[in-house]
């Protein structure tokens, strides 16, 4: 039997030549394989890769704040090279001098670390205060409003309100106004900028360019509560085409039922409490406390952002909201069971046919 590296010492007073030490090396081999492999992999949340001016601009300063604490920590563990080497104690020596208080010591360490400080702390003020605006004057105005869980978007100038999917214009700079309907939330978007509190009866307001067409990944970065996990959305960078077209698509009414199916998922959606809390415009459905559902049909996810935008999703969303976004108010309402599996189908078929 193969003895621990300890053990073969204890014994020996050879270190072991199997045990600790080679297993402590095929850790760190093995550590940083995954880590380099990690860096292959595609990271649609990674602060890393930033693709708008305000994520670059936070990117820069993380490089300056890591080159600075690299200096720092040289420094200072140069000091303590020296320190351990120089003042080793030798064989012979007697008890050290006392040493009681430095003057210039005390103040180097002390104005020292205020310079660095203040170094990282004027440009970290002055490109928070900078994406709070005024924005440029030809930015694209966005409201997002969160609730938990989900995130409602507001465009003013457009007149459009949809949930969970922001869209904005490569090249165009957008003036997002952030706001709560009930608890503290932040808006998140890791490859274009933030995070930013989104706080109830206060406005912040955050201002970015994206630079290229792309769907990003977007979180919720602040604890709001069960299901704050469950709070994603995504962000869609258009061509100026594409955002027009969808602005047009936005401003239609919702399209009529056309299949049986959807016809009496219609139905369903107004004679049970479904039109209490969610708006379909085009029809008397109206309610405000849950997204707005006028284009569920065209939009790439489905509960926040948590899964893929697919019928069978929508099912199952429908049988237990409360599974999939646990203490959200829909599940309050609709308790598993509540629907049949008819009427689960016939309303996955009306709002799967929302474009
Ligand atoms: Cu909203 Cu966390």
């Amino acid at each position: 039997m193969q003895g621990h590296g300890e053990a073969g010492l204890a014994r020996t007073g050879k270190p072991g030549r199997c045990g600790r030490p080679r297993l402590l090396w095929r850790s760190v081999l093995v550590a940083l394989l995954a880590l380099a492999l990690a860096g292959c992999a595609a990271h649609p949340q990674t602060t890393l890769a930033p693709e708008s001016d305000y994520a670059n601009n936070i990117q820069n300063l993380f490089v300056f704040t890591c080159w600075a604490a690299l200096v720092v920590f040289l420094v200072v563990a140069g000091a303590l090279l020296v320190a351990i080497v120089r003042f080793r104690r030798k064989p012979g020596d007697g008890r050290p001098r006392l040493l009681m208080g430095n003057r210039n010591l005390e103040i180097g360490w002390t104005v020292a670390p205020v310079i660095v400080l203040t170094a990282i702390a004027i440009p970290t003020v002055a490109l928070i205060f900078q994406s709070e605006g005024p924005a440029p004057a030809q930015s694209l105005q966005v409201t997002a409003v969160g609730h938990q869980w989900w995130f409602e978007f507001q465009y003013p100038d457009q007149q459009i309100v949809s949930a969970n999917e922001m869209h904005i214009i490569v090249g165009r700079p957008v003036n997002v106004a952030l706001k709560s309907a009930d608890v503290m939330h932040s808006f998140w978007v890791p490859k274009l900028g933030g995070k930013r509190d989104m706080i109830p009866n206060h406005t912040n307001y955050l201002w970015f360019t994206p630079e290229k067409t792309d769907t990003y990944y977007a979180e919720c970065a602040e604890f709001c509560g069960i299901s704050h996990a469950n709070m994603s959305f995504r962000v869609v960078v258009d061509t100026p085409a594409q955002f027009d077209a969808w602005v047009q698509e936005q401003h239609h009414v919702a399209a009529a039922p056309a299949s049986p199916q959807a016809v009496a998922g219609a139905q369903d959606f107004m004679n049970l409490s479904c039109a209490g809390c969610h708006t379909i415009s085009g029809t008397s459905a109206a309610g405000v406390t849950g997204p707005n559902l006028t284009h569920l049909g065209s939009r790439g996810t489905l509960a926040a952002g948590t899964l893929p935008n697919n019928p069978a999703n929508l099912a199952q969303w429908l049988a237990d909201p409360d599974g999939i976004k646990p203490g959200n108010l829909m599940g309050k309402v609709v308790v598993p069971g509540m629907l049949n599996q008819t009427q689960i189908t016939d309303l996955t078929a009306y709002l799967e046919s929302l474009k």
